[in-house]
């Protein structure tokens, strides 16, 4: 049973204002909010079994690791990958897309092909550019149309035997398209090509199943879905993780070091050199249960509704301009004819509504629509149809204002 005031309850920031409004928190995109379970998690951790883990024999030490070990099969059944080793607990999206794409440099060859969606973040354009750089692979661009979604004709004609790899996210951060991944998981492997999706704008809406979807690399971070920040997966499947070069070098990645030679552990301590973010792994944790505990049908149910909702209350302000209108999650992003983003965003605030205004990193998606950014609305669960209500409020006042 979906009950809207139980879960607000659980979220202590919702009750807070800004310029003495209540707050209207809008940028679900760039983070969640914190549910006091997740945040009790935290304190607990700290107050009562903080020590550095797989180190000590001593009880705190295995009351952490067992947590912390804990965490990891929680992400591992979350997102149905086969062996819990397969997820690699990380800093976040960035991080994880950095351990496959600095791989990648001893994998890759002159010449080689790899596709990336003209709907990424620039954390998975950045990467797999520099990767093509250092190895001289060439950088292809799956291309987008008018409403936001990817040509996937264009799509299939630019896959050949030369493609390696192919980079898209699951939904885009900046428009909220969700993307047919199952579809470039498919087609991409029929060329032999290897696939990474971005799912960090994914996760905080719908629950990836990585063996139904046949995912090669599969990431995100916990902050999106009501976890904290710095920690994050990287699911691959085994035998891929086990070609892979490790990214860092230093303790817990290694089975023996000599002066003369290091040999490498096996997964997932390969890529988890140095003390992890213990604390933030147990809390990711925590926050995959209390997603679960609400239910991603009825996420999708409410977020829906809110989407709905939004999309036609704004729609109904002459001047205002919606990018992206294809398939998507409770993202809506938006100008107003004549106005900077960066003024409406800054009127919002001080009426208490936290929106993102900008490139959102994204910058090709903007130089695609000729804007230099968007005023953008993500909802989460925890948000109301009265919430909408005063956005399109604020949204009337800052057009009287500004226009
Ligand atoms: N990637 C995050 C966003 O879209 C920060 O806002």
């Amino acid at each position: 049973m979906f009950n809207i005031e139980k879960i607000r309850e659980d979220f202590p920031i919702l009750k807070r204002e800004v310029h003495g409004k209540p707050l209207v928190y809008f940028d679900n995109g760039a983070t969640s909010q914190t549910p006091q379970v997740v945040i009790d998690a935290i304190v607990d951790y700290y107050s009562n079994y903080n020590a550095n883990i797989h180190r000590g024999v001593h009880t705190l030490s295995q009351e952490a690791t067992d947590k912390y070990e804990e965490a990891r099969i929680k992400v591992q059944k979350h997102f149905n990958a086969k062996n819990s080793y397969e997820i690699i607990l990380t800093a976040g999206t960035t991080h994880s897309i950095n351990i496959v794409a600095s791989g990648y440099a001893s994998i890759l060859k002159e010449g080689d092909e790899v596709l990336v969606s003209a709907l990424e973040h620039h954390s998975n354009i950045v990467p797999w550019q520099m990767l093509c750089e250092k190895v001289g692979a060439v950088l292809k661009v799956i291309p987008m149309d008018n409403d936001g979604a990817l040509k996937m004709d264009a799509f299939h004609e630019l896959l050949n035997s030369n493609t390696k790899l192919v980079f898209c996210n699951h939904v885009s951060n900046a428009l909220g398209t969700i993307n047919p991944i199952k579809e470039i998981i498919d087609a991409a492997h029929k060329v032999g090509a290897k696939v990474l999706i971005d799912g960090a704008q994914a996760c905080p809406h719908i629950k990836p199943d990585v063996q139904e979807l046949d995912v090669d690399y599969y990431v995100a971070s916990a902050h999106k879905m009501c976890g904290p920040t710095g920690v994050g997966l990287l699911y691959g499947k085994e035998e891929l993780l086990n070609e892979l070069p490790p990214y860092q070098g230093g303790g817990e990645m290694i089975e023996t070091v000599t002066f003369e030679k290091t040999t490498y552990a096996g997964l997932p301590h390969k890529f988890e050199a140095g003390t992890p973010n213990i604390c933030g792994g147990i809390a990711f944790g925590v926050a995959i249960d209390y997603m679960n505990s609400i239910g991603f049908d009825a996420i999708a149910k409410q977020e829906n509704e809110l989407l709905e909702y939004g999309t036609q209350e704004l729609e109904k302000i002459e001047g205002l301009k919606i990018y992206g209108t294809s398939h998507k999650t409770s993202v809506i992003s938006f100008n107003i004819e004549g106005v900077h983003p960066y003024d409406v965003g800054t009127i919002l605030d001080k009426l208490g509504i936290a929106v993102r205004t900008g490139h959102h990193c994204a910058q090709p998606i903007m130089d695609f629509f000729c804007i230099p950014g968007t005023i953008r609305a993500s909802f989460a669960f925890y948000n109301t149809k009265e919430e909408i209500d005063q956005l399109v409020g604020a949204v009337k006042k800052a057009q009287m204002m500004l226009v």
